[in-house]
């Protein structure tokens, strides 16, 4: 160990090490995906932004891809970061892993190069090889989505063959389950067909059986770890309740899957399935808060990592009403007729990635620098306290703030456009032209700036916290992880 407070990557063991690479391009992968949601939400006010240079689609195409690469960079790390703790021995196989890890980011940084400077293509076989796909989340082009299946296969061995040889342990059980059906869905993704109704029937698979199956059990797993390292919550609870969620959330996501088939000439049975299942789905997302508040209140707080604790508690809250209410408000048939594809869809959107994965990415990053700086003091008192938690206030607070303003632009938009107009091309522009809507973009703008100064004070915050600590970390009487 050297010294407390100093970073320093031989803190690390092998698995950690490669985390934190992962953790830094998300970080810088974070900040891109801000700054192309302000230009796009700039150009909501000021249609003529950028026009023929940068335009709106470009820049939401490059925010969303941004956000969903971020967080696999995130969840990557986080289970390289635990991959050792929890199976107890050396990551089998991290030499290629390193490898990996670079090649990953070099494609994403040339894809994002093309997205920017190319844009466009003749709109036949080699825009979607060199240029993009076209699928809204996962635009990646083919070159780069065989580049991404290679990666991720790599990622998996090295998991899979770490706990094969290693300690097995219920976390690293469900974890390994669910990276197959996780990366196994990418695939569905993947295939062209020229019927458009089949191809968002297949893309559902990776966009919803990703953030609402695949992706919830994996920060299950994460959580699970997260409560033992910060609050010392005995290995036996945390596993019975990740049993529980996963049941329950593989009970509901996948059929709730329907929700997304009520408009694309998919047949009608999908209204009573895709009703009735994901109006299930918040369930596991009250088990998860449910969980996460009882270890804190049995633990009375007590904790080796406040900000860490703080985005875990923030992760089960935000998911609950990201997710589960929000999601909840539009998933009826009888409701999505009239909200589907508004701003109503985009409010829902943000608060559920934000809540349920940005914030656990976040307090993963926290866990990685206390141990980084030689595993130093994390609880009551940390020095330049009010920057981590200004940071967190002004994320939390940008996204309630953006989140409501899309909320009731979506409200004006389901009632004047579709309520009273009928869905028509003018009820369109009659709603986007309706003061309502004006005004709620104005104010998601500006609350968009409030998260991107969170940002900055969340990005000097990383840098500095526990820099010239000497206390050591605290130590919970029996270790819970092992
Ligand atoms: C963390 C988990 C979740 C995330 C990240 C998430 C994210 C999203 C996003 C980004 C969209 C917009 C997709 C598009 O571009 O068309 C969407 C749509 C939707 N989500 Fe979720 N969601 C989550 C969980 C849920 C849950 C639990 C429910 C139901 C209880 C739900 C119900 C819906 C519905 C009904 C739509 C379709 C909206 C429309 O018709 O336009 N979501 N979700
Ligand atoms: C500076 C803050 C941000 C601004 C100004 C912003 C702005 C925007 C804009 C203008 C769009 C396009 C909406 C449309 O097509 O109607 C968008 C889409 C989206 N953004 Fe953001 N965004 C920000 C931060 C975030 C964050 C932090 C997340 C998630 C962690 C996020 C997730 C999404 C998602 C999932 C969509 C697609 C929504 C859908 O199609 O329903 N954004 N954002
Ligand atoms: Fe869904």
């Amino acid at each position: 160990m050297a010294a407390l407070g100093k970073l320093d990557t031989a803190n690390l063991n092998g698995g950690q090490k490669l985390a934190v690479k992962y953790f830094t391009v998300a970080v810088i992968l974070f900040g891109a995906q801000i700054l192309f949601g302000l230009l796009a939400g700039i150009q909501y006010l000021k249609p003529d932004f950028l026009f023929g240079i940068l335009d709106f689609n470009v820049n939401r195409m490059v925010h969303i891809n941004a956000l969903v690469v971020w967080l696999l960079f995130g969840f990557i790390g986080s289970v390289y970061w635990m991959l050792e703790d929890e199976s107890g021995i050396p990551v089998v196989g991290l030499g290629l892993g390193n490898l990996i890890f670079w090649i990953f980011t070099l494609a994403v940084a040339v894809v994002v190069v093309v997205y920017l400077l190319i844009q466009v293509g003749p709109g036949n076989e080699s825009t979607i090889w060199l240029i993009n796909e076209g699928r809204e989340y996962i635009e990646a082009p083919r070159w780069a989505d065989i580049g991404i299946v290679v990666c991720v296969l790599t990622f998996f061995y090295n998991v899979a063959a770490t706990f094969a040889k290693g300690r097995y342990t219920g976390v690293g059980g469900v974890l390994v389950l669910d990276l197959i059906a996780l990366f196994g869905l990418y695939l569905a993704g993947m295939f062209y067909t020229p019927n458009v109704s089949v191809d968002q029937y297949w893309w559902w698979w990776v966009i919803h059986l990703w953030v609402e199956a695949t992706w919830e059990v994996l920060v299950g797993c994460l959580m699970a770890y997260g409560l033992m390292l910060t609050l010392g919550v005995r290995r036996k609870i945390v596993e019975t309740w990740l049993y529980i969620e996963v049941a329950l959330m593989f009970g509901s996501g996948i059929l709730g899957l329907g929700h997304h088939y009520f408009w694309i000439g998919t047949p009608e049975y999908w209204f009573t399935i895709g009703g009735f299942f994901s109006a299930l789905e918040p369930i596991p997302l009250v088990a998860m808060v449910v969980h996460s508040v009882f270890d804190a209140g049995a633990h009375k707080m007590k904790n080796t990592n406040h900000p860490a604790l703080a985005w875990i508690i923030a992760h089960a809250f935000g998911n609950f009403f990201g997710a589960g209410v929000w999601g909840f408000m539009h998933t009826l048939p009888q409701i999505n007729l009239y909200t589907h594809g508004t701003q109503w869809s985009a409010s829902h959107g943000h608060l559920a990635f934000f809540g349920a994965y940005a914030t656990l990415v976040i307090a993963f990053f926290y866990i990685a620098l206390q141990k980084w700086r030689g595993n130093v003091w994390m609880s009551g008192g940390i020095a330049g306290a009010w920057r981590w938690k200004w940071a967190m206030i002004l994320l939390t607070l940008g996204m309630i703030g953006m989140t409501m303003a899309m909320l009731v632009a979506g409200y004006e938009q389901s009632q004047i456009e579709r309520a009273i107009e009928g869905s028509g091309w003018m009820g369109y522009f009659t709603a986007q032209a309706h003061h309502w809507f004006v005004q709620g973009m104005w104010w998601r703008q500006i609350f968009g700036w409030m998260f991107a100064a969170g940002f900055v004070l969340l990005a000097w915050d990383l840098i500095t916290i526990g820099r010239g600590e000497k206390r050591p970390a605290l130590q919970h009487a029996e270790l819970a992880i092992a």
